[in-house]
């Protein structure tokens, strides 16, 4: 697990959007998919992205695709997909075939089965799970990431790709990446930012299991910890290896 800190969220940010392109850019020719996770930490990365780092973003060689989904229309201000339309894919270059939303409008047990199938059919295969290039995972105080709750674990080791599970602040369904498919992705990147997400990343950075976030950080190939210094106020900052 590797730490990369800056001194605010948006130095973070930026930094995130350079080393995802200059990902891109070293694999010349590859298609690269590419899962994003919602939330409000990430917008203001991806407001950045569009608005000033469009022109070197290689946009016709990424798919992209939803960690998560709140159970909401797009026009809903809790649909992940309605941010993300607003402030990345429907602004920049990007073939709008190339970005598979979760419909968070449809029955959630019917969506979850054919957004796994959407996924099997774009994403390559192996030992029965989607293998994406890049998952992007936010994390919540209470230790969750994806949609995956404290009290959800068996959402980590679940047989399916996406699954149905729900906040249990508000009770609002959604639709969540397991663990599987996180787990066996080339990278996974967590953007973490803010003083109120100091602790989580401790929990993340020096224990195992703990929670969610936690185990895939533990489990995950690749891990990169995006953080500001706010964030990373309890780590040492040092290299935890895979
Ligand atoms: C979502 C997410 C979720 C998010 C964390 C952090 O839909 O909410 O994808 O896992 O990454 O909850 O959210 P914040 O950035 O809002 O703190």
């Amino acid at each position: 697990m590797k730490p990369f800190i800056y001194p605010s969220s948006i130095e973070t940010a930026r930094a995130l959007i350079l080393h995802l392109i200059k990902i891109m850019i070293d694999e010349p020719g590859k298609t690269f998919n590419i899962a994003l996770s919602g939330g409000s930490t990430p917008a203001l990365m991806f407001d950045l992205w569009a608005n000033e780092y469009s022109d070197i973003t290689p946009w016709t060689r990424m798919k992209v695709f939803f960690v998560d989904e709140r159970c909401v229309p797009p026009e809903n201000s809790d649909s992940n997909y309605g941010m993300v339309r607003s402030l990345l894919v429907g602004v920049v270059p990007i073939d709008y075939e190339n970005v598979f939303r979760i419909r968070g409008e449809d029955r959630p047990d019917k969506e979850a089965v054919r957004y796994s199938k959407v996924v099997e059919s774009q994403v390559p295969m192996q030992d029965g799970w989607p293998v994406f290039d890049v998952i992007l995972l936010g994390a919540g105080g209470d230790g969750h990431t994806s949609s995956i709750f404290p009290g959800q674990e068996k959402l980590l080791s679940s047989d399916r790709i996406y699954e149905v599970s729900y906040n249990p602040n508000n009770g609002q369904k959604r639709i969540a990446m397991t663990g599987c498919p996180i787990i066996n992705a080339r990278r996974v990147i967590f953007l973490i930012t803010g003083r109120n997400k100091a602790e989580v990343v401790e929990e993340i950075y020096t224990s195992g299991d703990t929670g969610p976030a936690a185990y895939i950080a533990h489990h995950a190939k690749n891990v990169e910890l995006f953080l500001d210094d706010y964030a990373a106020a309890n780590i040492n900052g040092e290299e935890i290896p895979d």
